[in-house]
């Protein structure tokens, strides 16, 4: 049965800036997006990779690719359909090309959780105090009962491509896994990495290239 890698590479990046689209970017010489590829054409259980990106950015990522829409949602929902249109997947993992490093690990616990779930996704602790934002600060959140979510998040096909069909236009999600779990499924959760943490603010690229140069010492 096949799985195909999905990654949305549609968005402007306008948090982090810079002259080109954060997915577009270089770390170590490769754009962003490029290592997201990488690391799932080189995965065993990966039979093919399809990359979701603005019309006008076609030319710039290697391999197949689909025209995203407006909203991250949108822009799943449309490499999802040409998934579907051509024939369809067993699995899908689901991943933003603003983390462009994904331990093969990860993919391997995501899969192996798939066998009893139709979704599952890498999180992590909070590390810092939560509270309720503003200029004086509110309430303590206990942050023991909450979890940050990464990606790449892998499902079911038939059963996300139904969520997403299913999910109201006019609402946004910033994730899959809430798109599934509001068609009524659960979704499991596995050990996530630092390592795929998102490239969000202007700095973060900074950060990982000194990773990446550190690693090769
Ligand atoms: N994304 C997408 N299509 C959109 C919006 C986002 O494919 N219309 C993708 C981004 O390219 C990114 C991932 O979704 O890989 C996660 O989104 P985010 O980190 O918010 O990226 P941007 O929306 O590009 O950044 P920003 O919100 O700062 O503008
Ligand atoms: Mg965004």
């Amino acid at each position: 049965s096949d799985t195909v890698a999905l990654i949305v590479a549609a968005g402007k990046g306008e948090r982090a800036g810079g002259d080109v689209p954060k997915q577009f970017q270089l770390l170590g010489r490769v754009p962003l997006v490029e290592h997201a590829r990488r690391a799932f054409a080189g995965h065993p259980a990966i039979q093919s990779v399809l990359t979701v990106v603005a019309p006008s950015q076609e030319a710039s990522v290697m391999g197949a690719s689909v025209a995203g829409g407006e909203t991250r949602r949108e822009s799943v929902r449309n490499g999802l359909e040409a998934i579907a249109a051509t024939g369809g997947a067993a699995r899908v993992l689901i991943h933003d090309a603003a983390r462009p490093t994904i331990p093969k690990a990860i993919v391997d616990r995501l899969l192996e959780a798939l066998d009893n779930a139709r979704g599952a996704v890498p999180v992590l602790p909070v590390a810092d105090t939560l509270v309720r934002g503003g200029v004086r600060i509110g309430d303590v959140i206990d942050r023991s009962t909450l979890a940050r979510v990464q990606t790449p998040q892998a499902f079911d096909f038939a059963a996300i491509l139904a969520a997403h069909r299913a999910w109201p236009e006019g609402e946004e999600a910033t994730d899959d896994a809430q798109i599934l779990r509001r068609a009524g499924y659960d979704v499991v959760s596995v050990v996530g990495d630092p390592l795929l943490d998102k490239i969000t603010y202007p700095g973060d690229l900074a950060l990982a290239e000194a990773r990446l140069e550190a690693s090769m010492r």
